[in-house]
């Protein structure tokens, strides 16, 4: 039996190259390894955006076209809606009970979140207690493993801590999912900013145009200490350079652009001409089926109710057993 991964997205924005070798690049290889269920998580979006539906509701095909259109393939993964799983509402509010506000205070991703966002004391109750829905999300599909870069490792924790817990209390029911590291990566913006984020305007997105991909390539932060081309320059933690290692299969070309930077050869037009040559030819058969997908949304429509279906089923089954476990089998 293969073991099930659960992986997610909130539906905020367009995807970028950015969450493609952040995390589908890894999902489309994982797809065939393991039995993948992929969320998209509309109910945490929620969270932050509650006074923006439209933004939510307006995201959520899209990010299911940029999975697809990466090579997510429906016959292997099992596209879940959240807010169509009202099961994990339920299984939230019994976790609610079996973790301390100071627990979840102590969690740093929403710790650092709240700060970013100048939430202070007016935090709203339900993007504080993200990571129980997320721990519910999780053990409701009974996932094994749930891939994870720095920003999602404290929710793993939680939702262990969780599920230990209520099968101390309750007895043995929940299937306790591990974190999977080294299955996500963080790429930085064209500004040189440590995320890619729709918010910093710094973003690649999976359907970009080729005159769009041109003009933001060539705008492209470098080393800014190199004023002529003919100045040594820095190759490590310099954008162009992290973008060409990520996305230019021509690893000679990457070295000889590196060796000549370091000492003065070449000028930053040539390497981001070559950039740009490389991440559009990346990003063209990504494109074009985004295009494609984008003009078909009865088919997204058709693979998200079918996995949310399943999914449904599973989460049932869970409960059951859940509420069974918690003496409300009435
Ligand atoms: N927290 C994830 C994010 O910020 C989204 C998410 C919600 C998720 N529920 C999940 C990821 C369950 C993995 C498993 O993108």
């Amino acid at each position: 039996m293969k073991k099930r991964i659960l992986t997610g997205d909130r539906p905020t924005g367009k995807l970028h190259i950015g969450h493609y070798y952040g995390s589908i690049k890894n999902r489309v290889k994982l797809q065939h390894e393991y039995e993948l269920f992929y969320l998209v998580a509309d109910v945490q979006a929620l969270t932050d955006n509650f006074d923006n539906p439209q933004k939510v509701r307006d995201n959520i095909y899209n990010v299911i076209k940029g999975n697809l259109a990466c090579g997510i393939e429906p016959e292997n993964v099992t596209c879940i809606i959240q807010s169509l799983i009202p099961q994990t509402a339920e299984l939230t509010i019994f976790y609610a009970n079996l973790v301390s506000i100071q627990k979840l205070g102590h969690n740093p991703t929403v710790k650092s979140e709240m700060a970013q966002k100048g939430m202070d004391e007016s935090t709203p109750l339900g993007f504080f207690m993200y990571p129980v829905s997320q721990a519910a999300d999780i053990t409701i599909v009974e996932a094994n493993l749930v891939p994870v870069g720095v920003d999602q490792a404290p929710m793993i924790e939680d939702t262990r801590e969780i599920a230990r817990k209520f099968n101390q209390i309750y007895g043995d029911t929940i299937v306790l999912p591990e974190a999977l590291y080294g299955a996500t990566h963080n790429l930085v913006g064209t500004d040189g900013n440590a995320k890619m984020s729709k918010s910093l305007n710094n973003c690649i997105y999976l359907d970009e145009s080729e005159e769009t991909l041109r003009k933001k390539i060539m705008s492209m932060r470098t080393d800014p200490k190199r004023i002529h081309a003919t100045d040594s320059g820095e190759t490590e933690g310099n954008p162009v350079f992290i973008y060409h290692d990520a996305f230019n299969p021509n690893l000679e070309e990457v070295e000889d652009l590196k060796s000549r930077y370091k000492v003065g050869t070449v000028g930053d037009v040539e390497v981001k001409e070559k950039l740009y040559i490389a991440v559009n030819e990346f990003l063209k058969p990504i494109r074009e089926k985004y295009i494609e997908f984008d003009k078909n949304d009865d088919l997204i429509k058709q693979i998200a109710h079918d996995g949310t279906e399943k999914a449904r089923k599973i989460a049932e089954e869970t409960m059951k057993k859940v509420r069974a476990a918690m003496k409300i089998d009435y």
